[in-house]
C-alpha cells in the first residue's frame, strides 16, 4: 500500500537527539562490527541520522568477550584515526556494555572498568533471570561514584510480569535505555510492547541504536521515516523528555 509517511531516502529521517550512548561499532572487540570498514559504514549510517556524538559501547561478557579498559581502548584508538582520515563528522568516545556476570564482579571488585562520561556505567542484565543481589549492586555502585544506566530493560521477559520492578529499579536512580530496535518491532511483539510501556510510564530516559551491523542500521533507518516514530516523538514530546544529549553534554 503506497504509505504517504514512508520516508523517501536514507538522508529524510533524522533524530531529535545527536548521541548514541549504545552500540557496537568498535571493529573486531564483539560480535558487532568485524573490520574498521564495517565501523565506517555504520557511522555513516549514524551521520545520516543526525548523530553527532557516539559512546562506543562493545560487550564486555565472561567468556565470550572478556574484553578490558585497554583491549578496547585499542580498538578505538585504531577507529578514531579511521574516522579522522575519513574526515568524518562524528566525535567517538569509548566505554562498554557490561553484562552482569562473574567477570563483570571480578573487573568490578578490582576497579578496572572504563566508565562512560560522567561515571555512567551501561549494564546489561542476564537474559535469563533477574540476578540476586542486583539492588544492593546498584546502591553499592552509586556509593562508589558511578551512575547505573540498564541497558534494553524492555528485553528482560522476567520483568513482564512484574512490572513493580522495573519501577523499584528506576526509582533507585537507575536510569533505563530503550532501544530503537525494540520499537521497530525487531525483538518481537513482547519486547515492543513492553519498550512502549516504558515511554508511557515515564521509565524511558535514554534510546539507543544498539547496532552491532548494518542491518540494524537499515532497520533503524526505516522506522525513524515512520509515521509512528513521529506520533511518538509528538505525543510523549520525547525532545524534551529523552536525556541522551543533556546527560553526557555534548
Ligand atoms: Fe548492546
Amino acid at each position: 500500500m503506497f504509505n504517504l509517511f514512508k520516508k523517501k531516502s536514507k538522508e529524510s529521517a533524522k533524530l531529535f537527539y545527536h548521541t548514541d550512548m549504545h552500540c557496537h561499532i568498535l571493529p573486531g572487540v564483539d560480535h558487532g562490527s568485524q573490520s574498521v570498514e564495517e565501523s565506517l559504514e555504520m557511522l555513516r549510517a549514524e551521520i545520516d541520522m543526525g548523530i553527532t556524538h557516539i559512546i562506543c559501547t562493545s560487550h564486555v561478557t565472561a567468556e565470550t568477550f572478556e574484553n578490558t579498559p585497554e583491549s578496547l581502548t585499542a580498538a578505538y584508538e585504531v577507529l578514531k584515526q579511521a574516522v579522522k582520515e575519513e574526515g568524518l563528522p562524528v566525535e567517538l568516545y569509548v566505554s562498554a556494555e557490561y553484562r552482569i556476570d562473574e567477570y563483570w564482579t571480578k573487573e568490578y571488585e578490582a576497579g578496572h572498568l572504563l566508565p562512560m562520561p560522567g561515571k555512567r556505567i551501561l549494564l546489561e542484565n542476564s537474559f535469563v533471570q533477574e540476578l540476586i543481589g542486583i539492588d544492593n549492586m546498584m546502591f553499592d555502585l552509586q556509593v562508589k561514584g558511578y551512575r547505573p544506566i540498564l541497558a534494553h530493560p524492555e528485553r528482560y521477559r522476567y520483568y513482564y510480569d512484574r512490572k513493580d520492578r522495573y519501577k523499584a529499579l528506576h526509582s533507585a536512580s537507575v536510569k533505563f535505555q530503550v532501544n530503537l530496535l525494540s520499537l521497530a518491532g525487531y525483538f518481537g511483539k513482547s519486547a515492543r510492547e513492553i519498550a512502549l510501556w516504558l515511554i508511557d510510564n515515564n521509565l524511558c530516559d535514554m534510546f539507543g541504536s544498539d547496532m552491532h551491523g548494518m542491518d540494524h542500521a537499515n532497520e533503524i533507518q526505516d522506522y525513524l521515516g515512520s509515521r509512528e516514530w513521529r506520533k511518538l516523538c509528538d505525543k510523549y514530546d520525547l525532545p524534551k523528555r529523552i536525556i541522551n544529549d543533556r546527560e553526557f553534554g555534548f
